[in-house]
């Protein structure tokens, strides 16, 4: 062979091994329906995220998760890892079933003092307290069928060795009794846990996260209680000056919009009981496909939650092929004023800023227009942003659709001061009687000027409104690729409207 040549090879063929082995599966990802911005695993059924930490620059996020089929199963941890918190890696399922029962929600901390135990050579390791859930006992009719477990890590999240003395927390004839959420409380140096029970949440300390001592209970007669509570969250979040706790309440199903959703109070903590400032229940989320948010542990000041973004309504039969469900975008909380009231926000993380690619403004829109026909978008590609600025709330609406008529609208009702997703007509909704349906979240910031923030991918959309205020997320399955966008108003004017391709987040595999 040529001596260039032979040379030539040398250096290309080792990248081109790496290009092969970078590149994702053919397939893999690229599937109808695939999300392109959001987590979700390779394949099989995946349901709540779980023991989020973040870790030696690592966000790690565990989640409900079937190996064994595209529907709900014996219940494994699934695990991904991000630096980012945008583009995932999927690692090696982190906890399986076993003798004790499935592996239910959870969640994870830093032990940084080492407070358990666990440690090795004085570093604190990383401690996930889950649900063991029990089918036999269930099937049995036993005393209790859900107690809570410990598994340990001392090598950054990538083994876990469960706990010899699990469980480390049951409760006689409590039947539902689940997904344990642990923060360190720094002034009372003691790890707190929230609980859902049913109805309620209780309240558990310890010193060491071995031993639990009941604290307190929340909730039995204020909030939604269409359903079952499940999946709670504590934690403070600085606000002018104070500090605010935020309690979050998973509710299934008893939603605004049916089925599973988020539900949160603003309060107080003091080690050992939370009060509320509120009495009204509010929402995290209005849409029908945000459930199970909780949120990251040891990310200092800044909150994170992410949620499962289906519904148990019909989550186990959507139409996607060989995977079923992913996760919302992760997104920031923070508190806000309306009036005399505080309120929860929820954005989309900054960094998502890192997927951004070619943008298009367009000024001063005001009367119906077809935004796709316009040369400066040329065409609209999913998936995308959009941000838009209102001078006044009025009726306005986004419609994307395709070729095959199917159609997905957002906007605003002036009359109810209401903003909507109506996924009636936006494409495949034959598995689901309630599926096809228009969804409504309400203005809680009121008139004025405001900013929206719209993502759409393959199939989901998240719609945020006036800060943060107001969230709606839904999941809808068209047929075809949306190619069309058209902008239809009475009297909002559109100051700005920002069409951003996002690019996808499978196409660079190098995070963590
Ligand atoms: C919430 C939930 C949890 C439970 C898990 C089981 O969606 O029902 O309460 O731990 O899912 O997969």
């Amino acid at each position: 062979m040529n001596k260039v040549i032979c040379l030539l090879l040398i250096i290309i063929l080792p990248f081109g091994f790496l290009k092969a082995q970078d590149t994702v599966d053919q397939g893999t990802y690229h599937e109808k329906h695939r999300l392109q911005v959001h987590f979700s695993p390779k394949a099989h059924w995946m349901n709540d995220p779980n023991g989020m930490v973040y870790y030696e620059g690592v966000y790690h996020l565990f989640f409900q998760y079937y190996p064994g089929g595209t529907t709900w199963g014996p219940m494994h941890w699934g695990h991904a890892t991000s630096t980012d918190l945008v583009h995932w890696q999927e690692q090696p399922i982190a906890l399986y079933p076993d003798s004790l029962g499935y592996i239910f929600s959870g969640s994870a901390v830093w032990d940084k003092h080492n407070t358990s135990g666990f440690g090795l050579n004085g570093k604190g390791p990383l401690v996930a307290v889950f649900t063991h859930h029990n089918p036999n006992a269930e099937v049995e009719r036993k005393n209790d069928w859900q107690y809570q477990s410990l598994a340990y890590s001392n090598d950054s999240g990538k083994t876990w060795i469960k706990y010899a003395g699990n469980p480390v927390l049951r409760k006689p004839n409590s039947t539902d009794f689940r997904d344990p959420k642990i923060t360190w409380y720094e002034d009372g140096r003691k790890w707190i846990m929230t609980l859902a029970v049913k109805d309620h949440i209780e309240m558990y300390s310890s010193p060491d996260l071995k031993s639990w001592v009941y604290e307190s209970e929340f909730g039995r007669d204020l909030g939604a209680h269409g359903g079952v509570w499940e999946c709670p969250d504590l934690f403070p979040l600085e606000f002018e000056g104070k500090t605010i706790w935020v309690m979050i309440i998973n509710l299934n199903p008893g939603a605004p919009n049916g089925g599973s959703g988020v539900q949160y109070f603003l309060g107080t903590f003091n080690g050992k009981a939370f009060v509320p400032l509120h009495k009204e229940t509010r929402w995290l989320d209005y849409g029908p496909d945000n459930y199970a948010g909780v949120t990251w542990d040891n990310t200092g000041k800044r909150r994170v939650l992410i949620g499962w973004m289906s519904n148990w309504n019909y989550a186990n039969v959507v139409p996607t092929v060989g995977w079923r469900s992913a996760m919302t975008l992760p997104r920031t909380l923070g508190l806000i004023r309306v009036g005399k009231d505080i309120y929860l926000t929820n954005n989309p993380v900054k960094e998502i800023k890192s997927i951004e690619s070619r943008s298009v403004t367009i000024n001063r829109i005001t009367t119906n227009m077809a935004l796709d026909m316009l040369p400066s978008l040329e065409k609209l590609s999913i998936p995308c942003k959009l941000e838009v600025e209102l001078s006044r709330k009025d009726d306005f609406s986004f419609t994307f659709s395709n070729d095959q008529g199917e159609e997905l609208l957002v906007g605003y009702e002036r009359e109810t001061k209401r903003y909507f997703i109506d996924r009636t007509r936006a494409g495949d909704n034959s598995f689901h009687s309630g599926f096809a349906k228009r969804f409504f979240a309400p203005d809680i910031a009121g008139d004025g000027a405001t900013k929206l923030v719209l993502v759409m991918d393959k199939s989901s959309v998240e719609l945020w409104s006036d800060n943060g205020l107001t969230a709606l997320t839904a999941v809808y399955f068209p047929n075809a690729a949306y190619n069309h966008l058209t902008w239809r108003s009475r009297k909002s004017i559109a100051r700005k409207i920002s069409i951003t391709d996002l690019n996808s987040i499978w196409e660079r595999r190098d995070s963590r």
